[in-house]
């Protein structure tokens, strides 16, 4: 067993094939093309060819937050192929740890049942501050409207600290796709 990481753009395809149905089956959404591309970096704990669990990190930028621009790794694509044997648990850590070599906040929308699993992985839980990201669509205001739940891992600037210190500002996202 061992984890790889690939950017987006160099997985082969036996790789996509079994990306696809993985995020198909737990997402019921399709993994597109923009999925694949060089900023995504995937995490993928395979043993021989058989994808075991996965993940990804893109870089999102730019984050603003009353007057300051932020970057951060949101965290995509988290699937473990077989539950209840680690092996999320393997993927996850180590996004968790290339986010802190990198002193790159990691950060991610769940839904509330996996916060015990991102919390045993060594991620800080905000529940009550999901409403406050806010991706601006032209003059469209968009949220989270299936009720997810923040993990995330600080980095030295600080970002989700001043984030919380005011709970009534809003931070601007320049994506919906972290949800
Ligand atoms: C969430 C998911 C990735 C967890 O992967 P997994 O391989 O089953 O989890 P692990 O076996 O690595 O679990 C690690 C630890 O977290 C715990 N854990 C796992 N899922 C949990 C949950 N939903 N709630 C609380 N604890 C959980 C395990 O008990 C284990 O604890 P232990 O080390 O004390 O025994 C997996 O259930 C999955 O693929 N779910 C469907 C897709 C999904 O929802 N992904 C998350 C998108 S945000």
């Amino acid at each position: 067993m061992e984890i790889f990481l690939k950017k987006g753009s160099e997985l082969s395809i036996d790789e996509l094939a079994q990306i696809k149905d993985a995020i198909f089956r737990e997402f019921k959404v399709p993994f597109q093309i923009a999925d694949q591309s060089p900023d995504r970096l995937f995490f993928l704990l395979k043993q021989e060819n058989k994808i075991l669990s996965m993940g990804a990190l893109w870089e999102v930028k730019p984050v603003s937050f009353e007057g300051e621009e932020f970057s951060f790794f949101g965290v995509l694509n988290v699937v473990a192929n077989e539950k209840g044997k680690g092996h999320g648990r393997q993927v996850v850590e180590a996004m968790r740890k290339y986010a802190l070599a990198h002193n790159k906040t990691a950060f991610g929308f769940c839904m509330p049942k996996n916060k015990g699993f991102y919390a045993k992985c060594g991620f800080q839980i905000e529940e009550n501050s999901t409403q406050r990201f806010v991706y601006a669509k032209g003059t469209e205001r968009i949220t989270n409207k299936d009720g997810q739940i923040i993990f995330y891992q600080e980095s030295s600037d600080n970002f989700m600290k001043k984030v919380l210190a005011q709970p009534e500002k809003e931070v601007s996202i320049p994506t919906e796709k972290l949800w």
